[in-house]
């Protein structure tokens, strides 16, 4: 079990700013270019020595962006987290570089997980968000190729006026996919993201009401980022459930790495895990957290 007064629930390194989508979104205002004062590969080790710190269990290890894959040495930092003990994630953009031999690379080099990111159905929707044609279709590519190498695919979508209609046929589209978790981002206005894109309240309780209503009919987690509402209408509604299967719980502290080796903090939520227990330790480890 996690002491959440001694480590986070999940590390987050940000390994690069490079990529070659251009969301409308993009929190991390990605780049076309690695920018030189990234952490190298030896200061990422130094990193990853220090969050083995720790000890067990470990925090869960995900390589994001920017398009990680733009990092030529991933795979090795990818191999060093593996057998430091992590469980390893990666987040590749949905591009045609992302090819077979990179996917499995990365399974061959301890990879756990790979999530990528599905925002429509359609290719229309998908790629209007992404601004690259195609982006869809890629998308979908690695999805066969990790599970051509039995690696578990997550997908995160994130939740903009612009697709909010898109839930249903995404969620059918998700299944198919055979995902092992389906995470939901919703928009925060950062980097290029912007306040008027963002969901009304209303829309964003319906959603939530929408995606408590899936998690108990499908075979996959749902995962929702950076939503305390999730809780809220976890309890307020459903509170009688937590003692079945759909019990909710606060991983009070995400640790997020920042390209240039800054922090954020920010708050993570998770499906199928039990206990209200947990929710209410979670609440108080946070608090003691960030009393000064
Ligand atoms: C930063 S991206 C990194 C991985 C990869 N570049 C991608 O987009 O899939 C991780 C997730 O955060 C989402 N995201 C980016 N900017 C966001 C924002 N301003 N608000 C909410 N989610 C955002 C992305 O859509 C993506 O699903
Ligand atoms: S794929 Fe990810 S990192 Fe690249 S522009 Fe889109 S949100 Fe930003």
């Amino acid at each position: 079990m996690f002491d959440f007064q001694r480590s986070p629930f999940i590390v987050i390194w940000e390994v690069t700013r490079a990529c070659a989508l251009s969301c409308v979104h993009c929190r991390a205002e990605a780049i076309a270019r690695r920018n030189p004062e990234e952490l190298t590969q030896e200061e990422g080790i130094a990193l990853l020595d220090k969050v083995s710190t720790f000890g067990d269990p470990l925090p869960l290890l995900v390589f994001t962006g920017g398009d990680p894959l733009r990092r030529p040495d991933v795979y090795d930092l990818v191999r060093y987290g593996a057998q430091k003990g992590f469980r390893v994630s990666l987040t590749p953009s949905g591009t045609a570089a992302a090819k077979k031999h990179k996917i499995e690379a990365l399974k061959e080099a301890g990879l756990a997980r790979l999530a990528v990111s599905l925002d429509g159905s359609t290719p229309a929707v998908h790629d209007a968000f992404r601004r690259v044609k195609g982006s869809y279709n890629w998308t979908l590519r690695i999805c066969d190729y990790a599970r051509e190498c039995n690696l578990p695919i997550q997908i995160n979508s994130t939740i903009t006026r612009h697709n909010l209609g898109e839930l249903e046929p995404l969620s059918k589209l998700v299944e198919k996919l055979g995902v092992a978790l389906w995470s939901i981002f919703f928009l925060v206005p950062v980097g290029r993201g912007k306040v008027e894109d963002e969901v009304t309240p209303l829309e964003y309780e319906r959603v939530l009401n929408s995606l408590y209503e899936l998690s108990r009919q499908v075979p996959f987690g749902i995962k929702t980022i950076m939503v305390l509402w999730w809780i809220l209408i976890a309890w307020t509604f459903y509170h009688w459930e937590f003692n079945k299967l759909h019990l909710f719980w606060l991983a009070p502290l995400a640790w997020f790495l920042g390209v240039f080796g800054t922090t954020y903090f920010f708050l993570l939520i998770h499906t199928h895990t039990p206990g209200l227990l947990f929710l209410l330790v979670g609440w108080m480890a946070m608090l003691w957290w960030l009393t000064p």
